[in-house]
């Protein structure tokens, strides 16, 4: 017999109404499921195409009730939740989908190293730094590169330290001291793991970064690594998720050094940025995928059938304000360009306003073009 189930298929509850939020709410009503987000600014980018939104605080016990009472399944935009209010809920029979106690380990960069330490996966070597300062930096030894436990300090949650005189750019907050590594190289993979532990992972994408200063520069995927560094991040990634026991979509974060090492940084317990060609490329997108599996429903094939590269949509200028897209004509005048708005309603400079996916069958095509659509498409404050 066929599985039978009534339409809408599922309610699905959101903590956080961001960008990653917007996407999963779309897929999810794709799919056939009511939506749900909290978010405390009304129409958040998730609540605008929602079903429903409960303008409200994440940290809220009440609001958090209140999305849990009316949903079936709990998910979340960003992994800084109140996990105690989470495992209450979950006591009381809501369904949360990761499981609050791993988003507990995992939302302390100290709980989570130790976590992949103690499995015995690689993560680079590290000390917890409970006062950071010069004594304990020069215990450890320079370069370092010091992580906040957690949530970060205005916004900066990581500083590398390369020697005394950098000390100026010392977090004053519980931290963990780790090993800086020397031109590294960043690679991520999605890993999706459904509730009946069936595992699939999405080809390893790469973090390019403008030679000099260091910036992000553009995502492409696949990677440009050999087929060895391929199927070892593969690998690693979802022997992790699995050994975490997790549910959902989880973005693994590699550095690899120039001996060619891959090593664990981090995970992150939802879609990622690193994920967003999936989209485009890919035969199952990263957000449906994520839907799929918090849903119990069986999850959808990873292959990808074109070459991606994707640019971030910054806030430009220096004001804040309504904003106002530039060049979006010329951009989309480029052949496989996607572009998407996130609806946020205030341009900030740096802000995360959108991106932009290129496919291309060539993927010197794709970046090439990612570039020239960055150089085009600009998106900020109205100057007035
Ligand atoms: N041990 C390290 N060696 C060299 N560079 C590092 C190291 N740790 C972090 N970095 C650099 O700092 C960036 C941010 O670090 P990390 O991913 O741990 O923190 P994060 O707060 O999650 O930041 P993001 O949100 O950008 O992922 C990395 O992408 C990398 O460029
Ligand atoms: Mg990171």
């Amino acid at each position: 017999m066929p599985h039978r189930r009534p339409v809408p298929i599922a309610r699905v509850g959101f903590v956080g109404g961001g960008q990653l939020a917007r996407m999963m709410v779309k897929a999810a009503r794709r799919l056939g499921c009511w939506t749900l987000v909290l978010d405390p600014t009304p129409r958040s980018p998730a609540g605008q195409v929602s079903d429903e939104q409960i303008v409200g605080a994440f940290h809220d016990p009440d609001a958090l009730r209140q999305l849990a009472e009316r949903v079936d399944v709990v998910t979340l935009d960003l992994e800084d939740v109140d996990t105690a209010s989470l495992r209450q809920l979950q006591a009381e029979g809501t369904t949360v989908r990761p499981d609050p106690a791993l988003l507990a380990v995992l939302q302390d960069k100290l709980t989570q190293k130790q976590r992949f330490a103690d499995a015995g996966f690689p993560t680079l070597p590290f000390v917890a730094c409970p006062e950071p300062g010069p004594e304990a930096f020069e215990a450890f030894g320079y370069p370092l590169v010091q992580k906040a436990r957690r949530g970060g300090y205005d916004g900066r949650g990581v500083a590398i330290l390369r020697g005394p005189e950098s000390l100026d750019r010392m977090l004053p907050v519980p931290s963990l001291l780790e090993r800086f590594v020397a031109d590294a190289r960043e690679v991520s993979v999605l890993v999706a793991r459904g509730v009946d532990g069936d595992v699939r992972s999405y080809p390893p994408t790469e973090m390019t970064f403008r030679a000099g200063d260091n910036v992000l520069d553009l995502l492409v995927s696949p990677a440009r690594l050999p087929e060895r560094l391929t199927d070892r991040c593969t690998e690693l990634a979802r022997a992790v998720v699995d050994e975490l026991d997790g549910v959902g979509i989880f973005g693994v974060e590699f550095f690899i050094d120039r001996d060619d090492k891959a090593w664990i940084n981090e995970i992150a317990p939802r879609p990622h940025n690193s994920g967003h060609h999936t989209f485009e490329a890919c035969a199952t997108d990263q957000f449906e995928q994520h839907l799929r599996a918090v849903l119990g429903l069986p999850l959808g094939s990873t292959e990808q059938f074109v070459p991606a590269a994707l640019v971030n949509l910054l806030g430009a200028g220096t004001g804040r304000g309504a904003p106002v897209v530039e060049g979006l004509h010329e951009a989309l005048a480029m052949p496989g360009v996607s572009v998407h708005l996130y609806g946020k309603r205030e341009a900030r400079p740096g802000r995360k306003m959108g991106h932009v996916t290129v496919v291309d069958r060539d993927r010197d095509v794709a970046m090439d073009r990612a570039r020239a659509v960055r150089a085009t498409l600009k998106i900020g404050a109205e100057e007035s």
